[in-house]
């Protein structure tokens, strides 16, 4: 590498915005070092960056990108991106969205901060020299039991810690358990409509993927039964189900573990948000009815805490654990320490509990009010049938299909609702609406004025 490589790299950087005006270049001698090429090769290029205009010499502080460049728009659309790809795009642009009603997130303006802070606190001052060796890949030992109580007593599951792994959030999970158990050839369902993510996961990662309609009582066991007993595998969201927000009914609860014992087929319970329930009885998870130890449980701390402490879980059936612990051995490398004795503490602490009782009312209140600014609104337009929990409410469209024209037009006015369509694989079941999180707000006039900016634009589209 000369030093005409290193400048190119500089002025590609520069120019795509990934090195900003103001932030530091690396010393000369580290980059040296880290390029593996003599001092004189940087000093060569970084001369000549900085007679260009693009570096600026500080002494002591270093090398800086100039804080008074401009760069050229011009240049920057044209550069290369690695976001070129349309679908791709799409997927970004999904998971980074943020904006009114935008999906899944919990309320962050009543999070237990400072409970939080102080535990950080605490376990970062306790850090020892063992706490910076390998975290264990099956999780932090107390972590794993602190969740198994809480699922014994919470969700009805009868677990021990030795039967669950973390993971670093549901996609995680899913690769893990197919790790673990699929082999290429195994069939696996999804339920159609079903979690955006998951199913271009599986898609990728799974030749033989079908799919089993979902209607008022959840995912149609009987369609099941008659077209899909050959499946290894059925991914379903039993709670509330995603994005539907229905509760699977008793008697199909019992008729999907029967046909997985007697298929001597896996179920995976994605329970992402059963937390939140609102009926008078709390809804029980599938595999606290599961007898025969065919579900595996897949849990997340992305609705009851954060998204961003990326922290979940998979309860596997005990005749699994060597099978898992192997693979896990050899695919996972753990996750990072501090986060995980953090969340344990807040669960041990009984803070998680609160959080979570408090939770429930509060989400509560919030989706009845969105409900009602809506339906005032656009009840014209739109249906909105409330189900028993869930953190996010569905707009069926009354009439049409122009659910991705209209989410465009409330996008542009940052309302970040998302098409009901996208969430189908294939057309034929096919509904429209918009999918919609309620968690962020805070009164019913903060709905209205925020509802009232798409208002005569969502009028002229169906008119
Ligand atoms: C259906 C469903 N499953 C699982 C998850 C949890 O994902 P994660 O744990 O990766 O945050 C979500 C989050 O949006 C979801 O909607």
């Amino acid at each position: 590498m000369g030093y005409k490589d290193i400048y190119d790299r500089f002025i590609n950087a520069i120019h795509s915005g990934d090195l900003k005006p103001g932030e530091r270049a690396p010393s000369i001698r580290n980059l040296a070092q880290e390029l593996g090429v003599a001092k004189k090769t940087v000093e060569s290029a970084y001369d000549i960056l900085i007679g260009e205009g693009y570096l600026v010499s500080r002494g002591p502080k270093g090398t800086l990108v100039n804080p008074d460049l401009v760069i050229d728009a011009a240049y920057r659309d044209h550069a290369p991106s690695r976001l070129d790809d349309p679908d791709l795009r799409k997927i970004v642009d999904f998971r980074d969205a943020r904006g009114v009603f935008q999906l899944g997130i919990p309320s962050l303006d009543e999070f237990p901060y400072k409970k939080w802070l102080l535990l950080s606190g605490k376990v970062t001052r306790s850090m020892t020299y063992e706490d910076m060796n390998h975290p264990s890949v099956m999780g932090h030992l107390p972590l794993r039991q602190a969740i198994a109580n809480y699922l014994n007593i919470s969700r009805g599951i009868d677990c021990s810690a030795d039967q669950i792994f973390i993971t670093n959030g549901y996609n995680s999970s899913l690769r893990l358990i197919l790790e673990a158990m699929a082999s290429g050839a195994d069939k696996v369902i999804f339920e159609e409509p079903g979690y955006f993510f998951g199913q271009k996961l599986l898609e990728r990662r799974i030749q033989n993927l079908d799919y089993a309609p979902v209607d008022s009582e959840g995912v149609n066991v009987d369609f099941l039964v008659a077209h899909h007993s050959d499946a290894k595998f059925v991914i379903t969201t039993p709670s509330h189900q995603s994005p539907l927000t229905v509760s699977l009914s008793l008697p199909r609860r019992h008729q999907l573990l029967n046909w997985a014992q007697e298929n001597q087929a896996w179920i995976i319970e994605d329970d992402y948000d059963g937390e939140f329930h609102f009926s008078r009885k709390n809804i029980p998870s599938l595999k606290s009815l599961d007898v025969f130890d065919r579900v595996i449980y897949v849990g997340t701390f992305s609705k009851t805490i954060m998204p961003s402490l990326r922290t979940a879980y998979v309860v596997i059936p005990k005749a699994l654990i060597p099978q898992f612990y192997e693979t896990a051995e050899i695919v996972e490398t753990g996750l990072p320490l501090l986060p995980q004795k953090i969340l344990e503490l807040f669960i041990s602490s009984g803070a998680f509990f609160k959080h979570l009782k408090r939770m429930r009312s509060l989400y509560e209140s919030r989706r009845r009010m969105v409900h009602d600014a809506f339906m005032e609104m656009y009840g014209d337009y739109f249906d909105m049938p409330l189900q028993n929990g869930g953190m996010h409410i569905v707009a069926f469209l009354k009439h049409g299909a122009k659910d991705r024209e209209l989410c465009n037009i409330w996008q542009s006015h940052n309302l970040q609702v998302l098409p009901l369509s996208m969430w189908y694989a294939q057309k034929k079941h096919r509904k429209y609406g918009l999918v919609m999180g309620y968690t962020n707000i805070k009164s019913k006039e903060d709905a209205l004025s925020a509802l009232r900016l798409p208002y005569q634009q969502t009028r002229e589209l169906f008119s």
